[in-house]
This record gives C-alpha cells, sequence and structure tokens, in this order.
C-alpha cells in the first residue's frame, strides 16, 4: 500500500493535476482500507475474543465502547439489597422465566442482575458476583454443592461471592478454601455477619441492609419528612413468642416507663410483616417516630435489618452494643463508618436514660439529627456501592 501511495507521488511532478486527483482516490483508498481492516477486526474480536491477545481486544473494546460485562446472580435477598439499595439499579420481572433481570452501566463496568429461578450460561469468559445465603448449616451446604457443580462444568474468567453469613456464627470457614489466595477461584467474598477475618484485601465486610425478603423500599433522601414534630418517641415491632430474651422485655419495660402512649409498639407473631398493610404500618410508625429500638436478636447478633430501615427513614435505631457469640462485632462496619446510632449495652437496663435525654431535645435538634442520619445512610450506601465496583473492577480479569 505504502509503495502504492510513493509510485503515484511521483506521478504528480509529471502531470500535477491529473497526479493530484489520483493521490486524493489514493489518499481514500488507503483510509478505507484501514478502516476495512478495523471493521474485520472487530467481528473477529466479539466472535472470538479468547483466541485474541489481550492487548488487541482492550483497544478494540474500548473504541467499540463495550464494557466488561460483570453478571450478578442472585440466590439470596441480600442480592436485592446489593442491586436495587445500593447500586441503585432496577430490575424488570421476566414473566417467561419467572426471573428478574436488570442491567447497569457504573464507570466502565457493565453489570447484569439476575434473580429469581435464574439460568444463566457461565461461559470462562463470564465474571460472575454470586450472592448466595450462608445463613444456616443447611444452606450452606446446598450452596457449597451448588457452587461446586458450577465450577465443575464452567469455571468463569473471574468469580465474586456475596454471602449471608450464619447468624449464630456457627461456620463460614467453608468459604475460605475457595478464596484466590488458597488457590480457589473466588478473587474476593463480600460477607454479611461474617466470623472469619475480614481483611480488606480479599474478604470484606458486607452491611446486612434492609429487609429486602419483605420488600422494605428504598428511600430517596427527599422523599422523607424530617421537618415535621413526629408523633412517636420510639417504636418497636417485636415477635410473639420469644422466651427470656430482650424481645420479651420491651413490651413491659415501655409499661413501666410509662411509655405505652408515646411508643409505638407492635407484638406479632413470626410472620410479621408479611402482608403488604403491615409492611405499609411498619414504614409509617417507624417515620412517625425519632427512635426505633432495634435490640440484639436472639441469636446475640446486634447487627439487625431495624438498624438500616431505621436509618433510611430518619429514625435513630436504639442498637445493642453486644459482641456476637462468634466473637466478631458485627457493628464493626457501622462503628467505623461512624454510623449516627445510640449505642447501648442494653436496653432494659438504659431505655429510660435514652429517653430521658430525648424529652430535653427541642424540634430544632431533632430535625437537625434527622438531616444527619438520612444524609449519613446515603453516604453509606454510596459507600458501599462504591467500595464493590472498586474491588471487582481491580481484581476482574479483563
Ligand atoms: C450491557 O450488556 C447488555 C447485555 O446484558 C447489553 O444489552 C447492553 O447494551 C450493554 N450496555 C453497554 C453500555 O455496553
Ligand atoms: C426464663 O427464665 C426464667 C428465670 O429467669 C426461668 O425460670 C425459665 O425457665 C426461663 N424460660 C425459658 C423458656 O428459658
Amino acid at each position: 500500500m505504502i509503495f502504492y501511495v510513493k509510485r503515484r507521488v511521483l506521478k504528480v511532478r509529471s502531470c500535477q493535476i491529473l497526479g493530484l486527483l489520483f493521490l486524493l482516490i489514493c489518499v481514500s483508498l488507503f483510509l478505507l482500507h484501514n478502516l476495512c481492516d478495523n471493521e474485520i477486526l472487530l467481528q473477529y474480536t466479539s466472535q472470538e475474543r479468547i483466541g485474541i491477545k489481550t492487548s488487541i481486544t482492550n483497544d478494540i473494546t474500548r473504541t467499540a465502547s463495550e464494557f466488561p460485562r460483570v453478571d450478578i446472580l442472585s440466590r439470596a435477598s441480600i442480592g436485592e439489597y446489593l442491586w436495587n439499595h445500593l447500586l441503585e439499579g432496577k430490575k424488570e420481572f421476566m414473566s417467561d422465566r419467572a426471573t428478574y433481570k436488570g442491567n447497569k452501566l457504573v464507570d466502565d463496568l457493565n453489570f447484569t442482575f439476575h434473580s429469581g429461578n435464574a439460568e444463566i450460561s457461565i461461559t470462562s469468559d463470564s465474571n460472575i458476583v454470586l450472592v448466595i445465603d450462608g445463613s444456616s448449616q443447611l444452606n450452606q451446604k446446598k450452596e457449597e454443592l451448588w457452587l461446586n457443580s458450577m465450577l465443575l462444568f464452567h469455571s468463569p474468567k473471574s468469580l465474586f461471592l456475596v454471602i449471608l453469613g450464619d447468624n449464630a456464627c456457627g461456620d463460614n470457614q467453608w468459604v475460605v478454601h475457595y478464596l484466590s489466595s488458597n488457590g480457589g477461584p473466588i478473587s474476593a467474598a463480600f460477607v454479611v455477619h461474617s466470623s472469619f477475618l475480614a481483611d480488606e484485601d480479599e474478604v470484606y465486610q458486607w452491611p446486612l441492609g434492609v429487609a429486602t425478603h419483605r420488600d422494605f423500599p428504598l428511600f430517596w433522601v427527599s422523599e422523607i419528612d424530617i421537618l415535621s414534630p413526629r408523633p412517636f418517641i420510639c417504636n418497636y415491632f417485636g415477635t410473639n413468642p420469644v422466651h427470656n430474651t430482650t424481645q420479651d422485655v420491651i413490651p413491659q419495660l415501655l409499661k413501666e416507663l410509662k411509655l405505652e402512649n408515646s411508643c409505638y409498639l407492635k407484638m406479632s407473631s413470626k410472620t410479621a410483616f408479611s402482608t403488604f398493610e403491615s409492611l405499609g404500618e411498619y414504614i409509617q410508625a417507624v417515620s412517625d417516630s425519632d427512635l426505633s429500638l432495634c435490640p440484639a436478636t436472639k441469636t446475640g447478633s446486634p447487627e439487625t435489618h431495624c438498624i438500616y430501615e431505621a436509618f433510611s427513614l430518619g429514625s435513630v435505631p436504639v442498637v445493642e452494643d453486644v459482641e456476637g457469640s462468634c466473637g466478631r462485632d458485627s457493628l464493626f462496619l457501622l462503628k467505623k463508618h461512624k454510623a449516627p446510632f445510640i449505642l447501648v449495652e442494653s436496653i432494659e437496663n438504659e431505655l429510660g436514660d435514652v429517653i430521658a435525654n430525648e424529652n430535653t431535645m427541642n424540634l430544632q435538634e431533632k430535625i437537625a439529627r434527622r438531616a444527619t442520619v438520612i444524609n449519613w445512610y446515603a453516604e453509606f450506601r454510596h459507600h458501599m456501592a462504591r467500595q464493590f465496583y472498586r474491588v471487582v473492577h481491580s481484581k476482574i480479569k479483563l
């Protein structure tokens, strides 16, 4: 080609006008030829990316504005928290396959979300984020079997895990074998209720979040009324019957502190919030309260959905700062981010003091505190989303 152009340039000397024309044609031909080359390369890369050197693939994918794809495959409701609440992605119901699907571009990563009975094809070319529920031994076994069968047939290019850990801090150690530092396929794990060391390099402590399994929605900062007086000092939604735990104590405690009329109390059976009406009642009550009582669970974990739900509605959670049975502080992440909650050792012993302090505050102070709470929570969500993106982006094999 270059030789061809040179020969034409020689002709320009003898016959300038005609030569110039020829030169123009040649330059056009030259450009056209290059364009065609690129097009062929493009088709080739999109069909057979595996075989091509990464340097070429990278150049071409960038210029074609095709972004690396990351599939989030959710088998647990914390997947909805990650997708809808942290990454602020939307999802659609695919009625033909009874699954939910969503798509969102976060900077230069093209995230696709799948939940429900999603069966996606995993190839050696995929980047997969697997969201699983390991909160009971039965689930752990089930998910480990599923993970093994997946890896047996098609090992993805990169694999990440978001896992709801064992509430009772039993045994999430099984995940450790699968981490890349131990020769396994998992580049990073985000663990809720982590019972092993979150080193913030390969294992990250992850927030439990709101109860997406009860459809607790995402509220935007602008949707929350922080200016009006709230009719209740506090609210408490408990489950009955639970023996000899803080939860049993609270109704009696509210009576003793003469808070029956100023705190919203609802005790129900295990199926609390199973209906849309009761979820609505709960959201209304939390929005109408300056404090929300969020005692530790009966298994001793202080991190509950109640905390995140209260924050999102501008209500300050009163949280029991107790060490979980596995010896790890499940409030570690929230404390690290300076969450604006009220920490007590025991709600039973300290609620009286908390309420006394509450009564010294005027409306202006409460409004300022509500603003702090909802803004903090929005920032926390964004921070966690950015961290998720950064980790996946840095460990993905492009
Ligand atoms: C992201 O991937 C989906 C397929 O899951 C595709 O339809 C969409 O065009 C991609 N978006 C971008 C910006 O590359
Ligand atoms: C609850 O505690 C009381 C004493 O504190 C005890 O007598 C009772 O057996 C306990 N009940 C349960 C179900 O553990």
